[in-house]
């Protein structure tokens, strides 16, 4: 791309010319580490690393867990409790997987936000944030298929949730659902298939990973300012970036290291502060649990899914209109994948020129209450599925998607942004009158 510096890696030695001639895989990781990054990132920019060691981490410990688990329904429940009583280091190596899952998903959801505020998804960055949503899913897929692998009441019961929605499609969700399941109910082919699509889709992510990264690496990053670096002159992009090595990867370990200190306390005191007691119980298909609960990570769409109960003025419409085909649980279903399907198409959706919310007055506040949104039918969905609860969470489905489809595109239209910076410089420059970088 035109005006980026780039430093070229030049082989020397006559080892380095041969590989460089057949595998230019030096020059691969030299460009990677000279890349110029935006000299302004600030600490929501370290999430990415920290998602990416957690990929690595669920894999490394994920794939020792499997050599001591057994996929089977008689077998499986017991087999973990070996892990933890029999195994060298089988307790630690569980926890550091359960706890690994729930810090992956806290970092994809701050990696989200921070893209949502930042204005991240707009162009050129949209295949970036279609990756990343599709990483998402991944995520949630792989999740959900690794939480039925200990055999518990939770386990058992999700599972039947879960899998019970796809049922809700009209005409073809039986079908679907009993694919799915291998059989008519979960069962020992269940449990089989879960664990071989467990074991499958860290790979599939990794895969996507590779892909969401060379996409950023092509678009050069976006920063708090929201200036696009990498389409000014040789001399500004050098003025307002830095190489990745050494000030990045510096400032993304020192981050690391402070959240494993936190994310250790957590595996070493309290490890099952995230779980839910009634997975230490074995599967039981006959007695059911007084509340299924999914883990964390899920809660704010396991709520949207349960805010859409067949009083809901809109559900009776849709169903009034499909003639009964679209019933409330089906409903349930449409809302809560459309919910991630508007992030997706997010980076359309938001109209404004303007890239960074901090030049966005309006739009900031509106942000905020998306956030609060978040949090608060996380809230729900851990609540029983009856008023009040229900009809905040409601409200808080409704917001989600007025958010997406209503304010984003409007705001666009009659917000007045603030006065944008020329470049990264400018603002820094702007914000610390009294340090202006000396002339060079
Ligand atoms: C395994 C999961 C993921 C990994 C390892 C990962 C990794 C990264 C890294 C290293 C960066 C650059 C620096 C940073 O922002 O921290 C980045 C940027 C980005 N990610 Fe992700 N990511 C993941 C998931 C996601 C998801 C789920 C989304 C949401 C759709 C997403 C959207 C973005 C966007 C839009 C950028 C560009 C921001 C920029 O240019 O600064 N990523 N990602």
């Amino acid at each position: 791309m035109s005006g980026i510096p780039h430093d070229h890696y030049e082989p020397k030695t006559g080892f380095e010319k041969w590989l460089h001639e057949r595998l230019p895989i030096v020059s691969l990781v030299h460009s990677t580490m000279t890349i110029p990054t935006p000299k302004n990132l600030n600490w929501w920019w370290i999430w990415g690393i920290v998602l990416a060691f957690c990929l690595v981490l669920q894999i490394v410990t994920g794939i020792v867990l499997a050599m001591h688990y057994t996929p089977h329904v008689d077998l499986a429940f017991a087999s973990i409790e070996h892990i933890m009583r029999d195994v060298n280091g089988g307790a630690v190596l569980r926890y550091v997987h359960m706890n690994g899952a729930s810090l992956f998903f806290f970092a994809v959801y701050i990696h989200i936000f921070r893209g949502l505020f930042y204005g991240s998804y707009k162009a050129p960055r949209e295949i970036t944030w279609i990756v990343g949503m599709l990483i998402y899913l991944a995520m949630m897929a792989t999740g959900f298929l690794g939480y039925v692998l200990p055999w518990g009441q939770m386990s058992f019961w999700g599972a039947t949730v879960i899998t019970g929605l796809f049922g809700a499609i009209p005409f073809v969700g039986e079908a679907i659902q009993t694919w799915l399941l291998g059989g008519p109910a979960v069962d020992n082919a269940t449990l089989n298939r879960f664990f071989s699509l467990h074991y499958l889709l860290p790979f599939v992510i990794a895969a996507l990973v590779i892909v969401h990264i060379w996409a950023f690496h092509t678009t050069g990053n976006n920063n708090p300012t929201g200036v696009d670096v990498r389409t000014k002159s040789k001399a500004e992009v050098e003025k307002d970036t830095l190489p990745f090595w050494p000030y990045f990867v510096i400032k993304d370990l020192f981050a690391l290291a402070v959240i494993l200190v936190i994310f250790f306390a957590v595996v070493g005191f309290m490890p099952n502060y995230l779980g839910h007691p009634d997975n230490y119980i074995e599967a039981n298909p006959l007695v059911t649990p007084a509340h299924i609960v999914p883990e964390w990570y899920y809660l704010p769409f396991y709520a949207i899914l349960r805010a859409f109960t067949s009083d809901v003025w809109v559900v009776q419409i849709a169903s009034f209109v499909t003639g009964g085909i679209v019933d409330a649980k089906f409903f349930g279903v449409l809302a809560m994948f459309g919910s991630i399907f508007v992030m997706v198409l997010v980076p359309w959706l938001d109209t404004s020129n303007v890239r960074s919310g901090k030049y966005r007055p309006m739009f900031r506040w509106w942000f905020y209450l998306l956030v609060i949104d978040f949090i608060v039918l996380m809230w729900c969905g851990a609540q029983p599925a009856e008023p009040p609860y229900s009809t905040i969470s409601l409200i808080g489905a409704g917001y989600w998607f007025a958010y997406f489809l209503v304010i984003l595109p409007l705001l666009g239209v009659i917000e007045k942004p603030l006065p944008l910076p020329e470049s990264i410089e400018e603002d820094f420059n702007n914000h610390y009158p009294s340090s202006q970088t000396p002339a060079e």
